[in-house]
C-alpha cells in the first residue's frame, strides 16, 4: 500500500472522486475497543422530566411553583378553583405545619356548606388517558377546621364530562396519604384531574398524584412506558444524567443536590430548572439508578465541580457570560462530602449510613457505580480548577475503584479545551468529556479527530454531539463520525449524543433526538443513526482499507464477542450511489444467511408528527460471504450484520 492509499483510508475524505466502485477489503491487526461506546445523555431541559419521561401527569403537584420557576408562575399554575352542585368556598395557598419541611407549601380548600369545592389539574399540556388502563391516584389532606367530608376524585373531559371517578375518606386531623384508583371510560389526551371536598370547612392538600399503574417496568413513581422503551431501543451502553448545564446550575444556589431527589416524594426538595421551569425532582436519583438497571446500562452520574454555569443569570437577564462562581470554600467540605456519600448511596453496603437509604427505597444491593462525571464544560478559570482537585482529590483517594470523568469545555478546539486538556494531564484523570455542537460539514471534515490523539493520555468521553439538524444528511454526518468513533474505540471511551428528549410545546434547545407530546413519538432520523449503532456495537475493530477512498464514504467493522457476528458499517454521505467489493476472507467462515439494514432518503428528508417514518430503517434478508459486492444508494447508511459460526 503506498503512502497516499495508507492517507485515504486514514481520512477517508477526498481522493479522486468519481469512482463509484470501490474495493473494501479487511487490513492489518484487529484492536480491542471500548465496549461501552454508545449510550444516551438525560438532561431535563425541553421539559425531558416533568411532562416528559417522568410519569406523573399532574402538574405541579405539590404547589411548589414559583415565579422564579417562570415568569408568571405561582403555587397555582396548572392549577383552577371549581364550585361544584351549589358548594361555595374558596382555596389558598399556606405553608405553615407542612408535610415536610422541603415540600412547604399545600392548598388549602375551603367549603361553606352543601355543595362541594374543588381543584382542577390541567396536567402537563392535558391529562393524558387511555381507556381500560388503570390510574393510581393520591393525595396527602389533612382537616383543618369544620367536620370536612368524603373527598372525591374524578377524571373528566375539558368540558366536564366524567371519565372516572373514586371516592376517598373524610381526612383526618392529621396529614395522612389517601388512594385510589380510576379507570376512565374513554380515551381522552386533554383530559383534567378534578379533587373535590364534599364537607364543610377546611382541607389542605399536597402532592395530588396520578400515574399510569401501566409505568416503564411497573414501578411505582415511575417513567412513562412508551418514552421509555423508545430509549431503551437504543441499546444504550450507559445513562449519563441529570445533565449538562442543569448539574452546575443557574448560580451556585442552583447546583444540582442529588440528595434532595431521594426519598419518598413528598420529602424531596423541589426547585428551579435552570432551562427556565420547574424540577419536581420525583425522577430523581433513585429513578435514574432504576431506569439504567432496568435496561442493562451502567449509570454515569455527573456533579458539578464546586462551580456553576458560566453563564448563569441568563434566564433573568438574557445576557450570557454573567459569570461562573465558586461555592465558597467553607461549603466545601459539606460540597465534597455529598458526593463521597454518593458513592455510599450507590455501591455501599445496606447498613451503611447512605446504602441504608438506597435499601429503604426498595434496593438493598449495589446499583455498582464505576463512573463519576465532575464539571460540565466548565470554564477552565482558577475558581474551577481549585474547586474540580478538592473534589477530584477526595474521590480518588477514598474511592479508587470510581472511573472519574474531567470536563474540557464546551467545545472542540478553543482555549478551555486547550486549557482542560493541560489540566487533565497535569492531574493524570482517566477520561475527559468533549462536547461540539457543529454543522455537519465540520463532522465529516473532522473524522480523523481522534486518530492522532496521543493513547498514553486520558480516554475520551464524547458526551455531547450533534451536527445542528434532524435532517438525514445531519444524521449521516453522525453515522460517518461514528465510524470514526469505533476506529479510535481504543481512546474514545464513550460518546453520546445531546440532546436526548424534547417535548415539543416545550423547546429550550434544538435538535434533539426524540420529539414527543402526551400522545406522539417520533424518532428523528439521528435517532436511527444512533439506533443502529448502539444495536449493532462489537468490541473488536477490524481494520479495513477503502480504494479508491471517495468523499464523504466512512465504514467501520467490528466483531461481537457474544454472538461472533461481524457488522460493516457503510455510510454514504454523498448524492452518488457506490458500489462496494467486499473481502472478508481473514475473518474467516462466514454463514450466508446474513441481514441488510439501511437508513436512505433526501438528504433533507426528516420524521414528523405528521410522517414519523419518512426516514426509518429497512431490514432485509442478505447472502454474505467472504466476498460479495453491494450497492450502496446515495446518502444512505448501510449495516450488514454477518454470523460467523
Ligand atoms: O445539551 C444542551 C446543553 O448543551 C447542555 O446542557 C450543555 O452541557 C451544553 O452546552
Amino acid at each position: 500500500m503506498n503512502r497516499n492509499t495508507l492517507l485515504c483510508i486514514l481520512t477517508l475524505m477526498t481522493c479522486p472522486a468519481g469512482a463509484s466502485d470501490i474495493a473494501i477489503k479487511i487490513q492489518g491487526p484487529a484492536k480491542s475497543i471500548s465496549p461501552d461506546l454508545f449510550g444516551i445523555f438525560f438532561e431535563d431541559l425541553n421539559w425531558a422530566a416533568d411532562g416528559g419521561l417522568y410519569g406523573e401527569l399532574v402538574q405541579n403537584r405539590s404547589f411548589e411553583y414559583s415565579p422564579e420557576d417562570h415568569g408568571g408562575w405561582n403555587e397555582m399554575t396548572g392549577w383552577d378553583f371549581v364550585e361544584r352542585d351549589g358548594g361555595k368556598g374558596f382555596v389558598t395557598v399556606k405553608s405553615d405545619a407542612p408535610l415536610h419541611f422541603n415540600n412547604p407549601h399545600y392548598a388549602v380548600l375551603g367549603l361553606q356548606k352543601n355543595g362541594a369545592t374543588g381543584i382542577r389539574n390541567s396536567g402537563f399540556d392535558g391529562v393524558s388517558l387511555k381507556a381500560g388502563e388503570k390510574y393510581d391516584f393520591s393525595v396527602f389532606a389533612r382537616q383543618l377546621a369544620g367536620p370536612g367530608g368524603p373527598l372525591v376524585v374524578r377524571l373528566e373531559t375539558k368540558t366536564g364530562d366524567l371519565l372516572a371517578e373514586a371516592k376517598l375518606p373524610a381526612p383526618d386531623s392529621g396529614w395522612q396519604k389517601y388512594h385510589g384508583v380510576l379507570e376512565p371510560t374513554n380515551t381522552d389526551a386533554d383530559a383534567r384531574l378534578v379533587l373535590l371536598t364534599t364537607g364543610e370547612g377546611q382541607v389542605a392538600l399536597d402532592v395530588v398524584s396520578l400515574f399510569p399503574q401501566a409505568t416503564f417496568h411497573n414501578h411505582p413513581n415511575g417513567l412513562r412506558a412508551d418514552l421509555a422503551q423508545v430509549i431503551a431501543e437504543l441499546h444504550p451502553k450507559f445513562v449519563r444524567f441529570p445533565g449538562g448545564c442543569l448539574v452546575h446550575g443557574d448560580g451556585v444556589d442552583n447546583i444540582y443536590n442529588w440528595k434532595n431527589t431521594i426519598g419518598p416524594v413528598e420529602q424531596r426538595k423541589e426547585q428551579r430548572n435552570i432551562w427556565n421551569y420547574h424540577q419536581s425532582v420525583g425522577l430523581g436519583y433513585f429513578e435514574y439508578f432504576q431506569f439504567c438497571e432496568d435496561i442493562g446500562a451502567k449509570p454515569l452520574p455527573v456533579v458539578a465541580a464546586g462551580v456553576c454555569c458560566q453563564n448563569s443569570g441568563h434566564a433573568v437577564t438574557q445576557v450570557w457570560e454573567q459569570g461562573q462562581r465558586g461555592l465558597a470554600m467553607a461549603d466545601m467540605p459539606a460540597y465534597i462530602q455529598d458526593v463521597l456519600d454518593l458513592i455510599e448511596w450507590a455501591n455501599g453496603p445496606a447498613n451503611s449510613v447512605w446504602g441504608a437509604k438506597r435499601a429503604a427505597a426498595g434496593h438493598p444491593e449495589s446499583f455498582h457505580l464505576q463512573y463519576l462525571g465532575i464539571g460540565n464544560e466548565d470554564k477552565q478559570t482558577g475558581v474551577f480548577r481549585e474547586r474540580f482537585k478538592m473534589i477530584y482529590d477526595a474521590v480518588k483517594s477514598k474511592h479508587p475503584e470510581i472511573t472519574i470523568i474531567g470536563t474540557v469545555g464546551p467545545r472542540p478546539n478553543d482555549d478551555d479545551y486547550r486549557q482542560g486538556w493541560k489540566f487533565a494531564n497535569e492531574l493524570g484523570i482517566a477520561m475527559v468529556d468533549e462536547h461540539y455542537y457543529e454543522s455537519p460539514e465540520w463532522f465529516l471534515n473532522n473524522l480523523n479527530r481522534y486518530d492522532s490523539y496521543d493513547r498514553t493520555k486520558s480516554k475520551v468521553y464524547v458526551g455531547e454531539y450533534a451536527s445542528r439538524d434532524n435532517n438525514l444528511f445531519n444524521a449521516l454526518a453522525e453515522a460517518a463520525y461514528m465510524t470514526a468513533l469505533e476506529r479510535n474505540g481504543d481512546i474514545v471511551h464513550f460518546s453520546s449524543y445531546a440532546p436526548l428528549l424534547c417535548n415539543t410545546r416545550h423547546v429550550n434547545w434544538k435538535p434533539d433526538m426524540i420529539y414527543f407530546d402526551n400522545t406522539n413519538i417520533v424518532r428523528s432520523a439521528n435517532y436511527y443513526v444512533q439506533q443502529l449503532f448502539g444495536q449493532n456495537a462489537g468490541e473488536t475493530y477490524l481494520p479495513m482499507s477503502v480504494e479508491p477512498a471517495i468523499t464523504n464514504f466512512s465504514i467501520s467493522c467490528v466483531r461481537d464477542s457474544q454472538s461472533h457476528d461481524v457488522i460493516l458499517k457503510l455510510v454514504n454521505a454523498s448524492t452518488n450511489a457506490v458500489t462496494a467489493r467486499i473481502d472478508l476472507a481473514s475473518v474467516g467462515k462466514i454463514n450466508p444467511a446474513a441481514t441488510r439494514i439501511v437508513l436512505q432518503g433526501a438528504p433533507n428528508g426528516n420524521n414528523s408528527f405528521e410522517h414519523p417514518y419518512e426516514i426509518a430503517p429497512k431490514t432485509n434478508g442478505f447472502t454474505a460471504s467472504q466476498s460479495f459486492s453491494v450497492e450502496v444508494e446515495s446518502t444512505s447508511f448501510s449495516l450488514i450484520r454477518m454470523k460467523t459460526k
